[in-house]
């Protein structure tokens, strides 16, 4: 079966792919690596020994992508394409919105010209808002709280009114919590441009000594040390929750739409701890004001997750935070 994976360069797309490959699925990769190097498909290819067809593009390119499905039978697509920072988003929306909006529009529009009707969407936790309950069910009410979580709400609703009204079409929203760490290999994993904004990548260069220390926002939230909760999820495990979902959701049409977590909440102070032990460096850290926008504690309930899609998230933050630190040594300058 022929996959399409938009921003297949990307984080979760390049690990994603590695998944797929591994389960026997043929991948089309396409990222116009805007926050991408194409270093991590070619390390897939290595690490599988195989040839994944890329195309260089933007997927608001109608045209450009009419030609990718011409010239391949693509049966579905899992679609990660998109803009990912919350604090670009309050700055740049109309890029936000035009890319995260516009870039799923198209590759719709294109799929429905191609009778292509199986489609995974990248959702966030974020649609959740500042949570009334934890953990986080996915039949709460949605609020987002700036442009990129906002983004994310219209697209589900959009896909929803798409698929819904359309026959035989098969749709995974997938809803991540906070994915962290990197493949085994050691081959591929995060690579940030500039200076990080998520707690793992600033710890790791941290502990490589590319940062001084790290600033932790906020120490006066309601959890047991004060630093904010979060639910760490190794992006191998979310990977593979990819596969279990479009091996579930191509069964028959239908509309499918689970949280991708562990169902356990660690702390900042939780991370800086686990990291110093797996790497043997000490975390400098300096506890400051709280980040705007940010929750006190989110993670999420995963019963549904686990019971559709036969899935469950394996590995725990001390792996997680090992093979974080894997792909750091290994690749101080990441894919440069
Ligand atoms: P990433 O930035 O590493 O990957 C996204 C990829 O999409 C990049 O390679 C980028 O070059 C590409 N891209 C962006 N706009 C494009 C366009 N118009 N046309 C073609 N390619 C384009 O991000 P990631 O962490 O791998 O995230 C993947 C998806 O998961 C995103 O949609 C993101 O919003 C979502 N998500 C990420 C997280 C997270 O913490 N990493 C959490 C929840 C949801
Ligand atoms: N944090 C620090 N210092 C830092 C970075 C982060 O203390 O330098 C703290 C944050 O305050 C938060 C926790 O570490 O308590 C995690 O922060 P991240 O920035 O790593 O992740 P967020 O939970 O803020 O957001 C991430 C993605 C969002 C996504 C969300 C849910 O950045 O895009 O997870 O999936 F929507």
């Amino acid at each position: 079966m022929k996959i399409l994976v938009s921003g297949a360069t990307g984080y979760i797309g390049s690990h994603t792919v590695a998944e797929l490959i591994n389960a026997g699925f043929k991948v089309v990769a396409v990222d116009n690596l805007t926050n991408s190097s194409l270093e991590s498909l070619k390390r897939v290819e290595k690490l599988f020994k195989c040839k994944i067809p890329f195309y260089r593009l933007d997927i608001r390119n109608k045209s450009a992508l009419k030609k990718v499905f011409d010239k391949h039978s693509i049966e579905a697509v899992i679609h990660f394409a998109g803009l990912k920072s919350v604090n670009e988003s309050i700055l740049k929306p109309v890029e936000y919105y035009n890319n995260n909006l516009g870039g799923t529009f198209s590759l719709i529009e294109v799929m429905k010209e191609f009778n292509c009707k199986i489609f995974l969407f990248s959702s966030s936790a974020s649609v959740y808002g500042n949570p009334q309950s934890i953990p986080i069910k996915e039949n709460v009410p949605l609020s987002g709280s700036n442009p990129y979580s906002r983004s994310k709400i219209m697209i589900e609703q959009y896909l929803q009114d798409v698929f819904n009204t359309s026959d035989n079409y098969c749709l995974g929203i997938l809803r991540y919590f906070n994915p962290i760490g990197a493949h085994k290999s050691g081959l591929i994993g995060e690579d940030p441009n500039d200076i990080p904004n998520n707690l793992i990548p600033f710890v790791s260069q941290v502990a490589i000594g590319k940062i001084k220390k790290l600033y932790i926002f906020g120490g006066d939230y309601e959890t047991p040390d004060g630093t904010g909760i979060r639910d760490y999820i190794h992006v191998v495990d979310l990977a593979i929750g990819h596969i279990k979902a479009l091996q579930v959701i191509m069964k028959k049409p239908q509309v499918l739409i689970a949280n991708l977590g562990t169902g356990k909440g660690h702390s900042v102070l939780d991370v800086v701890k686990a990291f110093e032990k797996t790497s043997g460096r000490k975390i400098p850290f300096t506890i400051v004001d709280r980040r705007q926008g940010d929750i006190a504690i989110s993670y999420a309930d995963c019963n549904h997750a686990n019971k559709v899609l036969n899935w469950k998230a394996k590995y725990k933050l001390d792996e997680m935070c090992e093979d974080a630190w894997r792909w750091q040594t290994l690749n101080p300058k990441g894919y440069n």
